[in-house]
């Protein structure tokens, strides 16, 4: 499909074919000291788009800036959708249904991302990509890399978890851990592709990641029967993810699909809520110290923090704050109510709609369409349960020790 680019800040239109990362005399003011400006939104072709309209289906890829080659080598997509019944009951809202993108091919959303940029990757004749992670980019990255042949040069803060660096060694990346923060990895994986070459991934930074995000939302709206929920929740650290998910409802609405973009809800822990303050009190400044233990989204400065606030208004969604104790507690319960396993920012977005439910209830009735976006697998860091959750003492090999064991 046919696009161009706007910058998210100046508004300022962009008209090119080569990779195109940020608004540049935006991104001239960054100084550190505030959220990013300069990010760029790719705007799709409105013919293109209303041809959409007359087709029976659509897919995700209808709505791409670039053909993705081979889909099967990297099958990105198809998620499932549970209704956790107990939960439902639990909470008082009868249509709560969570779409597991921990099913990806390496266990996160971020899998939506990559797939896109290593076909922006193919079709601009490039064969390396470097980034920074906190950790499920990387992974997700480095699958892309070994299932299209793609190098991978990956910067990651030296604390990420331990499953989530394994797995892009396993996958054959370029590994090099930080000692720094996160926000330094993303400096650090900029001045790279600057003197190196290659495609550069940083989330938000190349527009080419929220695009390939905004999939999910088509996904839902073929899965839902072609409707989409009244609410949607997520976890938001960078706010691309957020960005995604609204800009796929958006496009959908652009090519006359749907009349309504749903509100969405940015889940934040209130130990890393740049973008939530920022919606709030309208300080774009950075945050001094983010610390929550989910680590995927602790970020002091969002790399996508203005789109995503522009998004929460103009989706009419607003931030919901949880404490990390309310993170670890919903993690154990959607694991023992619903059998949903999934990592600590993920479970940030089920917090949240926990701490909403009355409100949601009174707002909007019991009755009310609730998605919530599970962003990543619980085996990713299974670290977390240190303490927590321990595995019970082996009994003999006996039955006696078994009637022992369960006798009350
Ligand atoms: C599992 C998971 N959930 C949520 C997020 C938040 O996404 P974003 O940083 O785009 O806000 C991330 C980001 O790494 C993630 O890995």
């Amino acid at each position: 499909m046919r696009f161009i680019y706007e910058c998210c800040d100046c508004h300022q239109v962009y008209e090119t074919d080569e990779v195109f990362y940020q608004c540049p005399s935006c991104a001239q003011k960054n100084d550190g000291t505030a959220f990013p400006l300069g990010n760029v939104i790719v705007k799709l072709n409105e013919e293109d788009l209303a041809k959409l309209k007359e087709q029976e289906h659509v897919s995700m890829y209808d709505f791409f800036p670039y053909q993705v080659p081979h889909k099967d080598v990297y099958p990105v997509g198809g998620t499932p959708i549970a209704r956790p019944k107990r939960l439902a009951e639990k909470y008082g809202l009868k249509n709560i249904f969570c779409k597991l993108d921990s099913a990806l091919p390496s266990g996160s959303f971020k899998d939506r991302a990559s797939q896109l940029i290593a076909a922006q990757a193919i079709a601009h004749k490039q064969n390396r990509i470097a980034l920074a992670s906190t950790g499920n980019a990387g992974a997700a990255m480095s699958c892309a890399g070994a299932a299209y042949g793609l190098e991978i040069i990956l910067f990651v803060p030296a604390t990420a978890p331990v499953n989530k660096l394994m797995q892009s060694v396993l996958y054959g990346a370029t590994v090099v851990p930080v000692k720094g923060s996160y926000d330094d990895a993303f400096a650090l994986s900029i001045a790279y592709t600057k003197q190196f070459g290659g495609i550069n991934r940083n989330t938000a930074y190349n527009p080419m990641t929220i695009e390939g995000k905004k999939s999910i939302s088509i996904e839902l709206f073929e899965q839902l029967g072609r409707k989409v929920p009244d609410v949607v929740y997520v976890s938001v650290g960078d706010g691309c993810i957020y960005a995604g998910v609204y800009k796929g409802f958006y496009d959908l609405k652009m090519a006359g699909l749907i009349d309504k973009v749903p509100h969405i809800v940015c889940a934040q822990s209130k130990q890393s809520n740049a973008i939530s303050r920022a919606w709030k009190t309208g300080d774009f400044s950075n945050l001094a110290k983010a610390t929550t233990r989910a680590d995927s989204i602790s970020v002091e400065s969002p790399a996508n923090g203005r789109m995503a606030v522009r998004y929460i208004h103009e989706s009419e969604g607003w931030a919901t704050e949880v404490d990390d104790s309310e993170i670890l507690e919903a993690q154990l319960e959607l694991a023992k109510e619903a059998g949903i396993f999934v990592e600590p920012a993920a479970a940030c977005a089920w917090a949240a709609l926990k701490a909403d439910h009355t409100m949601l209830r009174e707002r909007f009735g019991s009755d009310v369409d609730v998605c919530v976006l599970f962003t990543g697998s619980g085996f990713k860091d299974m670290a977390v349960f240190t303490g927590k959750v321990s595995i019970p003492e082996a009994i003999e090999n006996s039955k006696e020790a078994v009637i022992k064991r369960f006798e009350r």
